[in-house]
This record gives C-alpha cells, sequence and structure tokens, in this order.
C-alpha cells in the first residue's frame, strides 16, 4: 500500500476514502504545518495531499524526500506550488477541476450582487437596526442591462457567464483565445484585457494566477475601466494590485468591489475594511459539504490513479 501524507483535514467522508486506498497520515488537529514539518512528516511517503494554506515552494520542494512521488492538490487553483520545481525532481502536481465550479460560481454571482447592491453597507445597518428609510437610502447599481466582463472564460466564468445573463447581463469576455460558439453563447470575445477593461461596468476575475496574471490589476490597468465599475475576484489575490485597487476605491474611479480572495491570505489588506462600500468573504468559493467531499475524493483518485498508471489526468505540470 502506497504512503500519503494528507496536509489537512478532510470531510470524513474523504477520509475514510483515503484509508481503504492507501496508508495514510492524517492530521488530526488540523494545525497549519510549517513547511519544516511538512518535510519531516513526508519522511518515507510516497505522495503528498496538500491543501492551498501550503506554500510549496522551490525550496520545500527540493527538501522533500526522494519518496514523493506526487503532490496531489486539494483546490482547482495550484499557485501555492511551484510546478517546475516539482517537474525538476520528478514530481507530479495535480489539482481538483470541474468538481467546484458550480459552488464557485455562485460565490462569483455573490460576489457580483454583494458589490453592486451594497450589502456591506446594508447588513451593517440591518444590525444595528434604527435606519431611516428614504427614496434613495442604500441605492445601489442594478444588474439588468449592465455590461459584465468576465476574465478567463473557463469553467467557471462559464457558469458565471451564464447564470448573470438569466440577471439580464450582457457578457463580455477576455480569454487566452476564442471559445467556440457554443461555449461563449453570445458572450463577446476580446482579445486584448484593455478592451475588456473598457466595456466592463462589473468585472469578474475567473483566470488563474500565474506569472503573467499576476497584479494584472494594477495603477494603470484601473484606469482602463468605465468610471464607477465594480471589481469582483473569486479567483485569487495575487491577481490584484491592492493599493492601486484600494486607491481606485478611495477615489471612487472604482465603486465597489467583491472580493472572496486575497494576497496572504487570511491577513486581507485593511484597507479594504475601512471601505464601506468593499464587500469581503473568507475564500469561501467551494465551501459546501458536497464540494469539499467532491474534491476530497478527487484529489485521493488522482493519486491512486497516478500510482496505478504512471500518469493523471488531472496532471497540471
Ligand atoms: C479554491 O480556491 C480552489 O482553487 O480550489
Amino acid at each position: 500500500m502506497k504512503k500519503i501524507l494528507i496536509t489537512r483535514r478532510l470531510i470524513r467522508e474523504s477520509e475514510d476514502k483515503a484509508s481503504k486506498l492507501f496508508e495514510a497520515k492524517f492530521n488530526s488537529n488540523d494545525e497549519l504545518y510549517s513547511q519544516s514539518k511538512i518535510i519531516e512528516m513526508s519522511e518515507g511517503c510516497d505522495g503528498i495531499l496538500s491543501s492551498l494554506t501550503e506554500k510549496l515552494d522551490a525550496d520545500i520542494i527540493n527538501k522533500l524526500p526522494d519518496s514523493i512521488k506526487i503532490i496531489s492538490n486539494f483546490a482547482v487553483g495550484f499557485g501555492n506550488i511551484d510546478l517546475d520545481a516539482a517537474k525538476k525532481r520528478g514530481i507530479a502536481v495535480t489539482n481538483t477541476p470541474e468538481v467546484l465550479s458550480d459552488a464557485t460560481a455562485e460565490i462569483g454571482i455573490l460576489l457580483i450582487l454583494g458589490a453592486c447592491r451594497r450589502v456591506s453597507e446594508g447588513i451593517e445597518s440591518a444590525r444595528e437596526g434604527g435606519w431611516k428609510w428614504s427614496a434613495d437610502y442604500l441605492i445601489g447599481k442594478q444588474l439588468t442591462g449592465t455590461r459584465l466582463g468576465i476574465l478567463g472564460m473557463g469553467r467557471i466564468g462559464q457558469k458565471i457567464a451564464n447564470i448573470a445573463k438569466s440577471l439580464g447581463m450582457v457578457i463580455h469576455y477576455h480569454n487566452r483565445s476564442k471559445l467556440s460558439e457554443d461555449k461563449e453563447q453570445g458572450a463577446i470575445y476580446h482579445d486584448s484585457i484593455k478592451s475588456l477593461f473598457s466595456v466592463s461596468d462589473v468585472l469578474s476575475i475567473c483566470c488563474p494566477a500565474t506569472k503573467e496574471t499576476e497584479n494584472l490589476i494594477n495603477k494603470e490597468t484601473v484606469e482602463y475601466f468605465p468610471k464607477g465599475a465594480v471589481i469582483t475576484n473569486v479567483a485569487r489575490g495575487d491577481i490584484v494590485d491592492d493599493e492601486a485597487l484600494i486607491d481606485a476605491l478611495n477615489r471612487r474611479k472604482i465603486y465597489a468591489a467583491g472580493l472572496d480572495v486575497y494576497k496572504n491570505e487570511p491577513n486581507l489588506n485593511p484597507g479594504y475594511l475601512k471601505i464601506p462600500s468593499v464587500f469581503v468573504l473568507p475564500h469561501l468559493g467551494s465551501a459546501t459539504k458536497d464540494t469539499r467531499i467532491a474534491m476530497g475524493n478527487l484529489a485521493i483518485d488522482n493519486i491512486e490513479e497516478f500510482f496505478r498508471t504512471g500518469n493523471c489526468v488531472n496532471k497540471v505540470n
């Protein structure tokens, strides 16, 4: 039986599955392992089932025991792992696509609604009580008829587009390549981010975090948007230069932001919290029970497939 280290607790159904297939080392207290602890715990293991809370950079990957052949990430994103360093050491890296697209798209829509309809301010007022209703009290931006720009039209982007269309939004998108018409479903393609941002009344960031997308929202690109645009991010914090977005929010160039992901999670930039029009969530994209079980099971299946066949459909490096 192969031995695997599972760095964080999974939902019970997935841990039971792991126990049947592998000799699994569990993290019963769900503590956040330091890099040196991960190296120590990997001793004698054939694979690691990691989570986005572990940064597996070149330094730690180079120190892993030679027996480690696979890192199966419990996430669709894999910006926490240095893919090249893993490849150089002959370690396969896998992710959990598709199973979390519905849940994440739901949060993507929630961010759009939350930011456009001033939900943070609304919740605060409702909790305080005694608000004074008036015709212009907490009026927000209606979605019907507004243009939604989708940055990264993968599975999650396409699902957000579908739901947003039913809310009356007009969909524009930028992607590395134009989609086929059946996937586009009427969405309008832009071959540059400048072109996309300039028509985005609302932006939904859905692309992976890579070297190319790091700080794609920055001092310069924020100026491409129409005045009073809304920016939402359901993908990764690394795509946004926080200082540039906070400055644009404070100048009202950007009307509101809806954020589920941040640089240096869980320590989001405190500047966001001072701005009433910012709607923030604590990285809830895939947080439903069914989805988390499906992700755990897929992360386990990826390891099983890799050791059985020498390859894995969800290998990303
Ligand atoms: C969640 O953020 C994921 O990448 O799965």
